[in-house]
């Protein structure tokens, strides 16, 4: 989708313990997390919810976005918000070969600690990492790394889908049964974000929940459909009950999401960190 990726794919990064992730990034994972960005930023008519606007337009502020992936919201906003500088961290090197000159691509883990220096960045990003990292790491490193980095006065947020699908019909339930049951019993989920957030100091926190729906006829829920077809067949490949039967059970899947409105809600944290707190 109009970027140029390096072909260095990642096979080993998801085989990390305990990780939920698919076993493979491949060019059309890239692909399918680049539409998600587009289909997100209609569905919240914007790429972010804190209020940074003004920041965003003064000379030299510093974004940070933590987990990039391919960097499609960092490329955006550093072209729609050219006057800041862009850092743009991920495990995995899958960075664009051709990026804007306000951006800064790094490869490195962030629960080895971020390497930027106390007080950095005036506006931490970080969007759909729920199901790569464990309750305790969000505890213990993640949530506290973004705070360490962000200036005082400076915003901090974060984005996650509800990993379970709403309104499932019975195959779709079906489907994804085991993979909603390995969540639950993982506790992939963000609701201790807003705890942690003020365990850390943060204040002005703010929560937002918006519903991606796949079952309207329009074309930003057949998009979001597809995204989540391929997602489970992902997910449902090397299991040998359903071989030679997914193709089926993937379009029942689609005709069950019209019938019982399925769909899945993405929430957006925010928060300020304290002028004093550090
Ligand atoms: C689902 S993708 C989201 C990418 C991007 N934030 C977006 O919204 O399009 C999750 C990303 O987190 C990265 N990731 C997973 N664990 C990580 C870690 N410990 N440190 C840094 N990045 C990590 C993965 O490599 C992957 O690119």
């Amino acid at each position: 989708m109009g970027q140029k990726f390096s072909r260095v794919l990642t096979i080993k990064l998801f085989r990390k313990k305990n990780c939920m992730g698919i076993n493979v990034i491949d060019e059309d994972d890239i692909d399918k997390m680049q539409l998600q960005h587009h289909l997100l930023r209609e569905y919240w008519k914007g790429n972010f919810s804190a209020p940074v606007r003004e920041i965003l337009s003064i000379d030299g502020t510093k974004v940070l976005d933590v987990g990039c992936g391919p960097g499609t919201w960092t490329c955006e906003m550093s072209s729609d918000f050219s006057k800041a500088n862009y850092t743009a961290i991920d495990i995995n090197s899958m960075f664009p070969i051709i990026k804007p000159k306000n951006v800064e691509f790094v490869q490195c883990d962030i629960l080895k600690g971020l390497p930027f220096d106390d007080n950095t960045f005036d506006y931490v990003f970080l969007r759909f990492l729920i199901i790569h990292l464990t309750e305790i790491e969000w505890e213990t490193i993640v949530i506290r790394e973004l705070c360490r980095v962000c200036k005082p006065g400076g915003w901090i947020e974060l984005m996650e889908p509800m990993n379970e699908l709403r309104n499932t019909g019975p195959v779709t339930s079906k489907l994804c049964e085991k993979f909603h049951t390995r969540i639950r019993n993982q506790k992939r989920n963000f609701s201790r974000f807003h705890e942690l957030m003020i365990e850390n100091h943060l204040i002005n926190i703010n929560h937002q929940c918006r519903e991606m729906p796949f079952g309207l006829n329009d074309i930003k829920s057949e998009l979001g459909l597809d995204i989540m077809r391929e997602r489970l067949k992902k997910h449902l490949q090397f299991e040998r009950v359903y071989k030679g039967k997914i193709e089926d059970m993937l379009n029942k899947v689609a005709v069950e999401a019209k019938v019982h409105n399925t769909y899945i809600e993405t929430h957006r944290f925010w928060g300020q960190k304290e002028l004093s707190s550090y």
